[in-house]
């Protein structure tokens, strides 16, 4: 041999392909085989069951066995039955109950402004639509349409039209089975521009906006969780799934539903899956993200999928609904969607193609995001650059 060199980077080169081919094959195998658990066993039903479950005593469900903390929310929850009928303008309603609890937190006045006005109304929960003037832009129930298998339900603010239409672009475009609504509160802001006029225009043209009338400020996101399984109950019942996702999520459309659709018949119907937090802790530090102060709650945050986009199934709309009328409110979304899955007696599942807390510095590289369900954060033209060489029949991985 007159190039020993030569051998060896054919060698090489030869590993790197039969490496390559074997990434191919596992990354391949596991899009197409539901996730398995940490053991390799299938994530199965666990002993807490699959079928939904509402007892009437909700304490020992959500972990409150031991003695009694003090804590604002603790205490509620222990007492609470049921929750004011979230009309604002009933006597005694919801409001009432928000002045109650701020009488009742001794610390109350050093709480941060954004989790003082969360208490204050955190049981009006009933808001009607917001509709553009002369009424266009009501947006179609699915009688009226085809019932989707999967709805796209997508949180967003009136402000981010660039966001809203680069997902009508890319992973939220028409497709069959697929139906994509945003979900948004009122244009009309609070001291910010009246967006109602551009909100309206484009509620018109797209007919996908489906708008409250409540401000759309982070601690009211839960709101939209609960209007939109209430619209769900009326509008669209026979929907299989529905996924929740941000706005800056980049969704791998195509393998959800391959995904969604090779699950197996016993747990699809009470599906919750996402990107699963096990084991947190609320945070102390005053002024920092996601404080809570130990005044208002205790103990470990319920096992939860990230707000960022997680997946539920349709049949537990009903069930959703009575959980969070029986579930004291909390301040973050996904939190409370966890608390209201854990009254049920359901977990949620795991999968690891979805990244909710992708970091901002890495490039969104088509080989490297092939194989994943959701990832986010993305920017509105990553977002569209991502689409374009995934549709790409010439890409190679
Ligand atoms: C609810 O359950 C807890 C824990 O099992 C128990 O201590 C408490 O007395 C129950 N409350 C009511 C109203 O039955
Ligand atoms: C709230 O209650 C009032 C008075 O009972 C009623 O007129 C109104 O329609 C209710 N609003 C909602 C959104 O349910
Ligand atoms: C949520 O929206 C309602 C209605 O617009 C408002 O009164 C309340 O202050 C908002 N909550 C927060 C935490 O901003």
């Amino acid at each position: 041999m007159r190039c020993p060199k030569c051998l060896l980077c054919l060698s090489a080169l030869l590993t790197l392909l039969g490496l390559k081919v074997y990434i191919e094959w596992a990354s391949e195998s596991q899009l197409s085989k539901p996730y398995r658990g940490p053991r390799g066993t299938l994530p199965g039903p666990t002993a807490a069951g699959f079928e939904p479950t509402l007892p009437a005593n909700l304490s020992a469900r959500l972990g409150q066995t031991g003695p009694l903390p003090s804590a604002y929310w603790n205490q509620q929850q222990w007492r609470l039955k049921v929750l004011p009928s979230g009309n604002s303008t009933e006597a005694g309603g919801c409001q009432a109950w928000g002045a109650a609890a701020a009488a009742e937190i001794p610390d109350f006045t050093s709480y941060p402004e954004d989790l003082r006005r969360f208490l204050l109304s955190a049981a009006c929960r009933s808001f009607p639509q917001w509709l553009p003037e002369g009424g266009s832009g009501q947006v179609a129930s699915c009688r009226e349409t085809t019932v989707p298998y999967l709805l796209l339900a997508v949180k967003s603010e009136p402000g981010r039209f660039a966001e809203r239409q680069a997902v009508r672009e890319t992973w939220g475009g028409p497709a069959l089975g697929i139906r994509l609504l945003f979900l948004l509160g009122s244009p009309a802001g609070e001291g910010g521009p009246d967006l109602g006029p551009l909100v309206a225009w484009e509620s018109h043209r797209y007919s996908d906006l489906l708008l409250w009338d409540f401000l759309d400020l982070p601690f009211n996101q839960t709101l939209k969780d609960l209007l939109l399984l209430s619209w769900l109950s009326h509008h669209c019942p026979g929907v299989s799934f529905i996924l929740h996702a941000q706005d800056d999520a980049f969704v791998h459309t195509s393998a959800l539903l391959d995904y969604l659709r090779a699950l197996p018949p016993s747990w699809a119907p009470s599906l919750y899956l996402g990107e699963v937090f096990t084991q947190a802790k609320p945070l102390r530090k005053p002024g920092g993200p996601f404080y809570v102060p130990g005044s208002f709650f205790k103990g470990d945050y319920p096992a939860y999928a990230s707000g960022g986009g997680y997946v539920i199934a349709g049949s537990l709309t009903p069930w959703l609904l009575q959980a969070a009328a029986r579930v004291a409110p909390f301040p973050f979304n996904d939190v409370y969607i966890g608390l209201c899955f854990r009254a049920l007696g359901l977990v949620p599942r795991a999968h690891k193609g979805f990244l909710t807390t992708w970091p901002a510095d890495r490039t969104a590289e088509p080989c490297a995001l092939r194989n994943l369900l959701l990832v986010r954060p993305l920017s509105p033209q990553d977002s569209i650059r991502l689409w374009k060489r995934l549709q790409d029949p010439k890409l190679l991985c």
